[in-house]
């Protein structure tokens, strides 16, 4: 019978994971390295920003069903939920995965049910826990201890809902493990629970977003396709997605966040003669903070002293997200321009978390010549045009998300998709400017 979960890193997965186990009535403990973290949920607090997550955690914290400490206790579940970044060169960096195993070594017991979340390369499960319990004295084959791998595929922003609700996919070491694992799912879950082994579960998780990365690669190539023919890419996307079997994705600044942008790579690194497409489609996303930025510094291009407003840092829309964000990788690219002003705001972000100055939206677009957005959050969707006429001194707008649907006279909106007339634009103004100096130089000499 299962009384007690354990869950090992308590961040956008786990602690949700933890906070449902809890609401549901088992004891949990969860687990995290991070003693701030620890300390902030055992006031009831928590340390990221969630839809429902706060009172779910506050009340399960105030009954006593979850607990946090920074070493794991004897469970009947152990769910391993730690990051895996990649390296420099690009490779999964599985240190902390190990280490959560290696800290939970010590209280396993015979029946125990072990449970990997963390998106990992293929044959991870197999190459890498396997040996570690085996060398702990534990006959997987024989079931004393049920490992499988079950990977998450939320949605940052409606996390909660989507823990319940989603198809998981519970992948077994052996039958029986995949079988046993998917009864601690289906207490929770309402969605289907999916038994299949565990090589399967980690390639599966991987594709999954591996086909979104390929398929906003498309969107991407497709917009510089656009610009060079002068269409526009979003009117086409629109076109071409109401055709019953396509489904283009949307064009933007790049792909962040700790799952699109980092699992192509896992597979990749297992079968990188095999997976030529998959490194092309990171490449052209990665391409993608760069032909921002090189678009941003032509619209400020004829301009001295450019004030430049960036309106989101966080990688996805409604979230304080930032990692892997290629926002902040546009604002790198930006920063250093000579006799740049920059300044940015993001309704999500904390300062605290983060170590790039924030401003309020006034703030950011007062007597700016230029606002690029950067990040769809939904109150960018209701921007008024007043807003941007009233603050900037010329209210020019780069939409690199096509969230921005403002039809005004006195304000100018480029979006991501139809930038050949941003180009022609500036090339007009930088060209009417030399007429007028060669017209100025004239009045000079007649003088
Ligand atoms: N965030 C998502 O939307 C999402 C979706 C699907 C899958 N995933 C995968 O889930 C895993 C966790 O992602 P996340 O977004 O929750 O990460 P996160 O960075 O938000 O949280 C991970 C937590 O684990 C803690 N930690 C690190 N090493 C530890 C250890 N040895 N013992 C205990 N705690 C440890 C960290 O301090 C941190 O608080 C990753 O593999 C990620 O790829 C994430």
């Amino acid at each position: 019978m299962i009384e007690k979960v354990c869950v090992i890193g308590l961040g956008y997965i786990g602690l949700p994971t933890a906070a449902i186990f809890a609401k549901a009535g088992y004891h949990v403990l969860g687990v995290d390295i991070n003693n701030k973290i620890v300390s902030t949920l055992t006031k009831g607090n928590i340390h990221i920003e969630e839809t429902g997550l706060r009172k779910v955690v506050t009340e399960a914290v105030q009954s006593g069903k979850l607990k946090a400490d920074i070493k794991p206790a004897p469970s009947d579940v152990y769910i391993i939920a730690v990051p895996t970044p990649v390296h420099d060169d690009n490779t999964a960096n599985i240190d902390a995965v190990i280490q959560a195993v290696q800290s939970i070594l010590p209280y396993l017991r015979k029946g125990n049910i072990v449970i990997v979340e963390s998106t990992v390369p293929p044959g991870t499960i197999q190459d890498v826990v396997v040996p570690m319990l085996k060398k702990a004295g534990w006959v997987l084959e024989n079931n004393d201890i049920y490992l499988s791998y079950c990977p998450e595929r939320v949605i940052p922003g409606n996390i909660l809902h989507e823990l319940i609700h989603n198809t998981r996919i519970v992948g077994g070491y052996t039958r029986e493990a995949a079988s046993e694992s998917a009864k601690v799912y289906r207490k929770v879950v309402k969605g289907e629970v999916l038994e299949t082994e565990a090589a399967a579960a980690e390639m599966a998780k991987l594709m999954e977003n591996t086909y979104r990365d390929v398929n906003i690669a498309l969107a991407n190539e497709l917009v510089k396709i656009s610009k060079k023919l002068n269409i526009n890419a979003h009117e086409v996307i629109r076109l071409a997605n109401k055709h019953p079997r396509v489904n283009i994705h949307q064009p933007g600044p790049g792909v962040g966040g700790h799952c699109i942008a980092v699992d192509p790579y896992f597979i990749v690194e297992k079968a990188e003669n095999e997976a030529k497409l998959i490194k092309l489609a990171r490449d052209i996303n990665q391409s993608m903070p760069s032909f921002v930025a090189s678009h941003v510094k032509l619209l400020i291009s004829h301009i001295e002293n450019p004030k430049v407003a960036l309106l989101g840092l966080a990688y996805k829309g409604n979230s304080d997200d930032i990692r892997e964000s290629p926002a902040i990788q546009v604002y790198r690219l930006l920063k250093n321009l000579n006799g740049i002003r920059i300044n940015i705001y993001d309704p999500y972000i904390k300062q605290e978390n983060i170590n790039i100055d924030l401003v309020s939206l006034d703030k950011a677009l007062s007597e700016a010549h230029l606002a690029v957005v950067l990040t769809d959050h939904k109150e960018f969707k209701q921007f008024d045009a007043q807003l941007f006429i009233k603050n900037m001194k010329t209210p020019v707008i780069f939409d690199t998300r096509d969230c921005i649907s403002l039809k005004n006279n006195g304000i100018k909106v480029y979006k991501i998709g139809h930038l050949k007339e941003a180009e022609e634009m500036t090339e007009n103004v930088i060209k009417s400017r030399k007429m007028k100096y060669k017209v100025n130089i004239k009045k000079v000499k007649k003088n």
